[in-house]
């Protein structure tokens, strides 16, 4: 070979010129690749250099962190604005349950029938945490319906008093023992190592969900953790048992079928529908499992290339730590890697999102129906025998829907996967309206008519709940109880922050 290559020089000069400037172009290259990784380690050095105070342990309050970065902090800060509106998202408040009444008859008989909002900035994670009506209104007389399970992607207070209570004993808490403790919104110590800035992962159910598909996570490459330490909270999971362990069903993969598979092996519910009395699965929020079947993952890319890109400030080079809608600022997003227009770029996430939500809107439409013609079923006196394959049906359509639409992202993430998933709950739905018309049929019931369940208000009156009360309740327990809670932690020093 190489004796080829030297005739052939010989015979040809060119070539060896060639080969000179191809290495010293290679040699340049490999130089500059050198030169901005030493130039990265050289930034970090000066990052932990020029530290202001020494942070120990596990310090879930991020203003003592922002003494030393303060550009992430007040980058990471700004998750309180609310000054966004894309087509279909943003970073204001939006009651999903008011926009979409016929998720109330989706949801009948559990707890997000009752109270559903669009996620907002990081910053609110735990005032959003305790105004839902979700959480009750725990009190001396009034028990908690929730456990301190439910914290778990709210706060870096949580890996702090995991710390000191254990993980099993942390979960079985119930929620409001834990009130005065969980204060500090997502923060610093979820994601950072205080020592060395190093990404970390701080919550045992992604480390346990590795390890039970034989992964060591320590071995993840820092473009990985660019997305796992999203992956700690925007994920799947379920709360395992009567100690509502946090558990990621990914044993046997992380699809939606894989995932469904998983819940049926275990015989599990999060709940039985009101109406239908179908057994049904709540998907949480997938975005991770999604996004690693889109195009971008495929690519490399991690959640922070878009969610979190770098800043250039006075020569000084950062991550933009306010987690939100990259369509907000597509020149540091998008364009560093697409070279088309803003509106180009701007039109291809919703033309992607609008295509999703023509066939969502069929599944919301049709699959309310279904359980509403369930219910008509039961009352005519259907069999739990003639019922069974239809309640089946109606699990999984649920769920399918669920996954495909509650990852608010995964329209863009993973377009194809997302279409695909809506096509199978449609199909699932369809399935069981046509099973459901033959029992009807069979009971003389030529037509189901359909109860208005056109605005909120009306679907959760035609569900049985008594908003009133509930909602009553509530702003009391706003009024009395969680001020007190407030008022603790900051006596005790955990939370430093006004509010
Ligand atoms: C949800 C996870 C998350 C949270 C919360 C978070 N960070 Fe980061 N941080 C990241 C990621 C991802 C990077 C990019 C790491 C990389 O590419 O090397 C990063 C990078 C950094 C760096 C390295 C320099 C840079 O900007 O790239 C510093 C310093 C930092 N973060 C400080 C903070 C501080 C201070 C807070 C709290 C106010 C915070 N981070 C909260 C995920 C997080
Ligand atoms: C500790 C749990 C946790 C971690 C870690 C976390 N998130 Fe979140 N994220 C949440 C919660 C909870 C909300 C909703 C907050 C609310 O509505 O009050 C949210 C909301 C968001 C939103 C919506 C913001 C808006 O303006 O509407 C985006 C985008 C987001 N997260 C992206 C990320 C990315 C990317 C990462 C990783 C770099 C990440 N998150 C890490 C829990 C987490
Ligand atoms: C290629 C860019 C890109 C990557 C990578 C990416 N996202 Fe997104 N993400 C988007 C876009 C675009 C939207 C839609 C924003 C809109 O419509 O305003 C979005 C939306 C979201 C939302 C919903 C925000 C809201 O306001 O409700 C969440 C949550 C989210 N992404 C989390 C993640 C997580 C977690 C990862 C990694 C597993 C990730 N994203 C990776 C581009 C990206
Ligand atoms: C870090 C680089 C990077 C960033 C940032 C990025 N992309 Fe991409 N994008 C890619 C790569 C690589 C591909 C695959 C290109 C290919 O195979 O031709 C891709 C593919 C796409 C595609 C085609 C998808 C398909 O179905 O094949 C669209 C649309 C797109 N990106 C839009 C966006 C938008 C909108 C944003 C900002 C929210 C964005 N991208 C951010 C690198 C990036």
């Amino acid at each position: 070979m190489i004796k080829k290559l030297t005739e052939k020089i010989k015979e040809k000069p060119n070539i060896g010129w060639g080969i000179f400037i191809a290495v010293m172009a290679g040699v340049f290259l490999l130089g500059i690749l050198a030169a901005s990784i030493t130039e990265r380690v050289a930034e970090k050095g000066a990052l932990l250099y020029n530290k202001k105070v020494e942070i120990k342990d596990i310090e879930s309050r991020n203003e003592i962190w922002g003494e030393n970065y303060p550009r992430e902090f007040k980058t990471w800060k700004k998750t309180a604005d609310m000054n966004f509106r894309s087509k279909h998202m943003g970073n204001t408040v939006e009651d999903a349950l008011a926009s979409r009444p016929k998720m109330v008859v989706l949801w009948a008989g559990y707890l997000f029938a009752q109270d559903y909002m669009a996620p907002r900035g990081h910053m609110y994670a735990i005032e959003d945490m305790r105004a839902t009506l979700r959480t009750g209104s725990p009190d001396e007389n009034t028990k908690d319906i929730q456990t301190a399970s439910c914290w778990v992607c709210k706060t870096p207070d949580v890996p702090r008093m995991m710390h000191e209570t254990g993980i099993e004993a942390f979960y079985k808490t119930p929620w409001s023992a834990m009130g005065d403790q969980m204060v500090n919104p997502i923060g610093c110590a979820d994601c950072h190592d205080p020592k060395t800035m190093n990404l970390i992962i701080t919550r045992p159910a992604l480390v346990e969900a590795f390890e039970r598909q034989g992964k060591n996570i320590g071995k993840a490459t820092l473009q990985e953790m660019r997305s796992l330490v999203c992956a700690q909270c925007h994920v799947e999971y379920y709360f395992k048992g009567d100690g509502k362990y946090i558990t990621f069903p990914w044993d046997g993969g992380t699809t939606v079928e894989d995932m469904e598979k998983y819940y049926d092996n275990a015989n599990f519910k999060d709940w039985t529908h009101a109406l239908s009395r179908a057994p049904m699965i709540k998907a949480q929020h997938p975005d991770y499992e999604l996004f690693l079947l889109g195009p971008h993952a495929q690519r490399g890319l991690s959640c922070a290339d878009c969610h979190m890109p770098y800043t250039s400030e006075g020569g000084i080079k950062y991550s933009n730590h306010q987690l939100m809608s990259p369509l907000k600022n597509i020149t540091n997003t998008c364009q560093v890697c697409h070279r088309d227009s803003e509106e180009n770029l701007r039109n291809y996430v919703y033309q992607y999102q609008d295509k999703a939500i023509e066939i969502r809107n069929r599944v919301e439409t049709e699959l309310a129906k279904a359980h509403i013609m369930a219910k008509t079923a039961w009352d005519k006196g259907a069999s739990e025998a003639e019922m069974a394959s239809v309640l089946k049906l109606l699990r999984q359509a649920g769920w399918r829907w669920d996954f495909a639409v509650a990852s608010h992202g995964a329209s863009f993430h993973a377009p194809v996967e997302t279409q695909r998933i809506l096509a199978h709950a449609l199909d699932r739905t369809m399935q069981a309206q046509l099973e459901l018309q033959k029992i009807l049929f069979s009971r003389g019931v030529k037509d189901v008519a359909m109860p208005d369940i056109s605005t909120k208000e009306k679907a959760q009156a035609y569900i049985g709940l008594d908003m009133k009360t509930i909602r009553d309740k509530k702003a009391k327990w706003m009024k009395n109880v969680m001020p007190q809670w407030i008022k603790t932690a900051k006596e005790k020093e955990r939370l430093l922050s006004k509010q």
